[in-house]
């Protein structure tokens, strides 16, 4: 295999066979192809697709490229969730406990966030003394004991997709379906689970900024994780506009134990039953007492009404040596010293949002990295008080802005106020949960 044939091929649309696809992979992540020419293919794939066989040959080769995690210590069936990224996107830390305290196990490792979207590890890193580097040991006895565990995703799953996405970062090839597909599935199929529930995002915050893209991601992860033996679901869901009212760590978890005590704001609550109402339809599903859709909507709102799915919270912080004390009471997370409120200086509705804008403000303020190698301010962030559909008259506060960094605001606040459209007339609400796909066919809500 010489990488400038594959570059070659790629370019004119003919596929790799699955040893150039191996081998490919392979010399990439033992440094034997240099990033200009990995650079190359990535781009032409950008352009080109793969063609089914080989998005699968890539996808499996990438899964193979580093551990294989087995969750077998783990008893019962273990479901994985992954979202393709978000503004505002806390689900994880609510579903987890939710879908733990319906009695089913969640054995997570999740990511950190780069640019504008965000990571559940960093939020959970937000709680003072969180550990989330634990051994294979003391996750499966964490799972086993309490039911849920989410920890960092360990440095050996998929290393290839570990350097390709940090090149497809600084070389304008993220938002390419296969390659998109590819990264995920190779991770989840690494991971180790039983079945995977996937939150295929659309809109302004997303990668996919339409409907039919995300559909189209969707159907193809859940080709790959059917065909690799896993049952796969993918729910399609809105973000055209944050997701619930916080941006930031601290703030982010401090709304989902809002969400907990039953004060979630609408659109969270709706993303986050369906998202988890899913996630135990599929753990359920092939077990004696299977339950219909409807029942596990009904037993997660039941645990979020009788506050067992916070008190499921509470126990995976005491176990992975959190300070609890910020559950029990989130005003005791460390505020940031500054705050500036963004004031309409124009009436009528907003008529839409810019996402990603509303994420790159965040990041901006210290909430999340623009660099790899940047620290987090935990309590940066964004309170957004205004959304799409909402009604606007001059001076209200469409924001607040949070840092401990006074400089940050100017950057900030020009990128917020960009974010927002605001004109006379009003928008019909969009739907959150937009549609189902499994490898049935899609659900349209
Ligand atoms: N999330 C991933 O894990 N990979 C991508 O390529 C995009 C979103």
């Amino acid at each position: 295999m010489r990488m400038y044939d594959m570059i070659e091929k790629k370019k004119k649309n003919i596929p790799m066979t699955t040893e150039e696809m191996k081998e490919m992979v392979n010399a990439y992540v033992a440094g034997e192809i240099p990033d200009y020419q990995m650079s190359a293919w990535l781009m032409a794939v950008y352009f080109q697709g793969l063609e089914e066989k080989e998005l699968t040959d890539f996808t499996l080769q990438m899964a193979h490229s580093g551990k294989m995690i087995d969750l077998s210590p783990i008893e019962g069936v273990k479901v994985d969730k992954h979202s393709t990224g978000g503004v505002g996107d806390k689900t994880t830390l609510a579903i987890g406990p939710i879908v733990a305290a319906c009695g089913e196990k969640v054995a997570k490792m999740s990511g950190r966030g780069l640019g504008h979207t965000g990571g559940t590890i960093d939020k959970l890193e937000a709680i003072p003394g969180f550990k989330v580097e634990l051994t294979k040991e003391k996750f499966f006895e964490n799972v086993n004991q309490i039911g849920i565990s989410i920890m960092g995703q360990s440095e050996g799953i998929a290393p290839a997709d570990k350097k390709l996405y940090a090149l497809r970062d600084v070389t304008a090839t993220v938002n390419s379906i296969p390659l998109i597909a590819a990264s995920v599935m190779s991770k989840k199929l690494a991971s180790g689970s039983d079945k995977i529930l996937l939150d295929v995002t659309c809109g302004s915050g997303a990668f996919m900024k339409n409907k039919e893209e995300a559909v189209e991601l969707a159907k193809i992860m859940v080709k790959i994780g059917e065909q690799a033996g896993k049952e796969t679901v993918a729910l399609i869901t809105n973000m055209d506009v944050p997701l619930g009212k916080f941006i930031g760590n601290s703030l982010e978890v401090a709304e989902v134990v809002e969400l907990l005590n039953g004060n979630g704001s609408k659109d969270l609550v709706e993303v986050c039953v369906a998202l988890a109402s899913n996630m135990l339809y599929l753990a359920k599903k092939d077990k004696e007492a299977s339950q219909t859709m409807e029942q596990c909507r009904k037993m997660v709102e039941k645990v979020i009404e009788d506050g067992s799915a916070l008190r499921k919270l509470i126990e995976m912080v005491e176990v992975q040596q959190g300070d609890i004390s910020v559950i029990e009471d989130t005003q005791k997370f460390a505020k940031a010293d500054y705050y500036y409120d963004l004031v309409a200086t124009k009436g009528g509705y907003v008529t839409g949002m810019d996402t990603e804008k509303c994420g790159i403000a965040s990041m901006l303020l210290g909430a999340g990295r623009e660099r790899k190698e940047d620290e987090i301010d935990y309590s940066a962030g964004l309170c957004i008080y205004k959304k799409t559909g909402d009604k606007v008259i001059v001076g209200d506060t469409l924001a607040t802005l949070y840092s401990n960094s006074h400089e940050t605001f100017s950057r900030a606040e020009k990128v917020l106020r960009e974010a927002y459209e605001i004109k006379e007339e009003q928008v019909n609400e969009e739907k959150l949960v937009i549609a189902r796909v499994t490898k049935d066919g899609i659900e349209w809500y």
